[in-house]
């Protein structure tokens, strides 16, 4: 259905109603319903309207534009050399020399656990990737075939609080992942129960500067958030909260990244210029009402910096959160 907001107010008060209108208002008292009834009908109707463009347009995205947004965003950020050095470096640090399996949860394309297995300083005997986007699960087998030491199980499927294996292991990675659990707090438990003792859980998680705060901005302005809303809501507060009342005790690493968002404010027409924000927003930001297009803009604006080769800058802390098992 495809309303405008003219063809439903005339919907509410049509001809033949009118006509009769013009009869009740020979008789005061009616014609004061009347008005109320019109005033009324008039603000319902322009409500209804704003709620039903709302839910029209806000669509998670499909796979395959989830993972467009999530290449540009990637092409476009320093973020992976924030990753490399919370991730890898501190494994080197802890497993030299030592035989490790590994789990990944929300693996991608697969760029970081290629890196760790070919790294020479460390032995990763196998690894379990999880992956349920199918775009990225073809790269990341893509990778794996490559593994030749390694023993790689490529699971294309959803991470939850039920997930099974026998598995056990020595680093479990959930890097920018754990915003798609319904249960995060159940689903990082199910994730520790699968240490080995001395394992370490690596939860990366945006910190509240960045993409969560568009992300909560355009939530509080929808009438229709899906329940299970692959979202970017959760932010390293609610992480440190979660764990410090409930007695788990961590290790927090901050690291300041930017994501290179030029196109984006100088509204250039290229196929990939909203790809970025889209993917904090995780709905097209040009399917957006324009109202609420222009918020985001604005907000983006507003937090970028230009750098010394004018490329315009959004900033994001993220979070490197390290979990042991005792
Ligand atoms: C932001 S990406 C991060 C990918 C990769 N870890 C990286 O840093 O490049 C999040 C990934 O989690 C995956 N994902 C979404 N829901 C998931 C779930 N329930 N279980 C496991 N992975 C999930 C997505 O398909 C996506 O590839």
């Amino acid at each position: 259905m495809d309303y405008s907001l003219h063809q439903f107010s005339l919907s509410i008060v049509p001809w033949h109603d009118y006509l009769s209108a013009c009869h009740l208002l020979r008789k005061p008292e009616r014609a004061f319903t009347l008005v109320t009834f019109i005033i009324a009908a008039y603000f319902l109707s322009s409500n209804l309207y704003v709620k039903m463009v709302r839910e029209r347009t806000f669509k998670l995205l499909t796979d395959e534009e989830y993972a467009k947004a999530f290449k540009t965003l990637k092409l476009n950020s320093d973020e992976n050399n924030t990753i490399r050095h919370a991730i890898i470096q501190p494994i080197i640090n802890n497993y030299a020399g030592k035989s490790i399996d590994m789990m990944s949860i929300g693996a991608g394309d697969g760029w970081l656990e290629d890196e760790i297995i070919r790294n020479p300083n460390l032995n990763i005997n196998s690894i379990l990737a999880i992956e349920p986007n199918h775009e990225h699960a073809e790269k990341l087998k893509d990778k794996s075939a490559k593994w030749e030491s390694t023993n790689s199980i490529i699971d294309i499927s959803c991470f939850d609080e039920t997930y099974e294996t026998s598995m056990r292991f020595d680093v479990i990675l959930m890097v920018h992942s754990i915003y798609y659990q319904k249960f995060p707090n159940k689903a990082i438990s199910r994730a520790k129960s699968f240490l080995r003792r001395g394992g370490v859980l690596i939860i990366a998680i945006v910190g509240k500067n960045g993409g969560h705060q568009l992300a909560a901005r355009l939530y509080e302005q929808m009438d229709n958030v899906p329940a299970f809303c692959n979202d970017h809501l959760l932010s390293s507060g609610w992480l440190v909260n979660h764990l410090t009342n409930n007695s788990i005790r961590f290790h927090l690493q901050t690291f300041n990244c930017s994501h290179d968002v030029t196109d984006f404010i100088k509204r250039k027409k290229t196929p990939s210029c909203n790809d970025t924000i889209t993917f904090f927003l995780n709905t097209k930001y040009e399917s957006l009402d324009t109202d609420l297009q222009d918020e985001v803009y604005d907000m983006v604006q507003e937090r970028v910096t230009i750098s010394k080769d004018k490329r315009h800058l959004f900033p994001e802390d993220h979070d490197f959160i390290y979990i042991e098992s005792v």
